[in-house]
């Protein structure tokens, strides 16, 4: 069966093009070819100048991630016929929030400078600190991990590096600065790790501007990562232990505070009231064109006329079990 390709080629070369096109390519294609075969044989037939990066053709490298019809995906992981019976010819571009250098080859640099910010390796408690009390003793004292301690970031463990899920990232896509989902995953590797002596400080930096906290919760990360890491689970895991732990004076930890006793006063979301408390006062009054122009399109929440809802009672409840099931968890895990 023959199908078409449309592959987005780019050159920076002097007598090059000088913006990024498409050039199209059609290949006979059988059963259970991969899209990365499918690389391979039109490089090999038909044009040698195409450029990609592979390696292991397993889905273990994570090198041969390209946006496949629209989405990151691993090109030796996707089979052609099923992508081409859901989405007809074949679109195949480099992977998106990263810069082109050559065809589907893209700088994998600002990758690792964001994963090398979160310092990828355990800092384990010093001797000093153990012998002090200060912390509990770990697997260094001859303690256990155990099951249950890598099943907390067995998933995070998982991460070959491919890029999918910073590509997807709604948050990278307007803040280039953002630190993205696939070095938060690998911070909760750390965090979440019983042997862990650092997690505090490590929080404390995550909660920065451009950490954790940008994060707008699309899930993309998670829908296209295709070894399962969850790195939104991930997040939502270090954003919790930030706030069990106190590393609150952050504008993420306050929303998140703000939230919930906007809800226990009044059973709804009191937006502008959360706007103070989230950014401060002063932050807040940078606010007031963008809360004009809501109010000229009639989206601006009143406060005042912020009544509670008839059933708040019952709200109230809801907040005084799940506190009443926090302090057992913490008892439980203490004893
Ligand atoms: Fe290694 Fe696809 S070539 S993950």
């Amino acid at each position: 069966m023959k199908i078409k390709f449309k592959i987005k080629r780019y050159n920076p070369a002097e007598g090059e093009p000088a913006e990024p096109y498409f050039q199209a390519y059609t290949l006979d294609v059988e059963e259970g070819m991969s899209v990365l075969d499918a690389l391979l044989k039109i490089a090999d037939e038909q044009d040698t100048t195409l450029s990609f990066r592979r390696s292991c053709r397993s889905s273990i490298c994570g090198s041969c991630a390209v946006n496949i019809n629209g989405f990151a995906r691993l090109s030796c992981a996707t089979q052609v016929m099923p992508e081409y019976a859901k989405m007809g010819d074949m679109v195949i571009e480099p992977l998106s929030n990263h810069v082109p250098l050559k065809d589907l080859i893209v700088d994998f640099n600002p990758f690792w400078s964001r994963i090398e910010k979160v310092a990828p390796y355990l800092t384990p408690t010093s001797r000093r600190a153990r012998r002090r009390g200060d912390v509990p003793a770990r697997e260094n004292d001859g303690a256990r991990v155990t099951a249950r301690d890598e099943e907390a970031i067995d998933k995070s463990q998982r991460c070959i590096m491919c890029g999918c899920c910073n590509s997807e990232c709604n948050a990278l896509e307007i803040d280039d600065r953002y630190i993205g989902p696939a070095a938060l995953a690998k911070a909760w590797r750390l965090v979440g790790d019983v042997r862990e002596g650092n997690s505090r400080k490590r929080l404390e930096r995550l909660s920065e501007e451009h950490g954790m906290w940008n994060c707008v919760r699309c899930v993309h990360c998670t829908q296209y990562c295709p070894k399962s890491v969850s790195p939104l689970k991930q997040i939502e895991s270090l954003r919790s232990r930030a706030m069990k732990e106190g590393v609150l004076d952050n504008p993420g930890a306050k929303h998140v505070e703000a939230m919930a006793d906007s809800v226990k006063r009044v059973g709804r979301l009191d937006e502008a009231a959360m706007t103070f408390r989230t950014l401060g006062f002063l932050r807040s009054l940078g606010m007031i064109p963008f809360g004009l122009k809501m109010e000229r399109h009639g989206k601006m929440p009143k406060p005042l006329l912020f009544p509670q809802i008839e059933n708040i009672a019952e709200v109230r409840d809801i907040y005084e079990e799940a506190e009443r099931l926090e302090k057992e968890d913490r008892e439980r895990k203490k004893g």
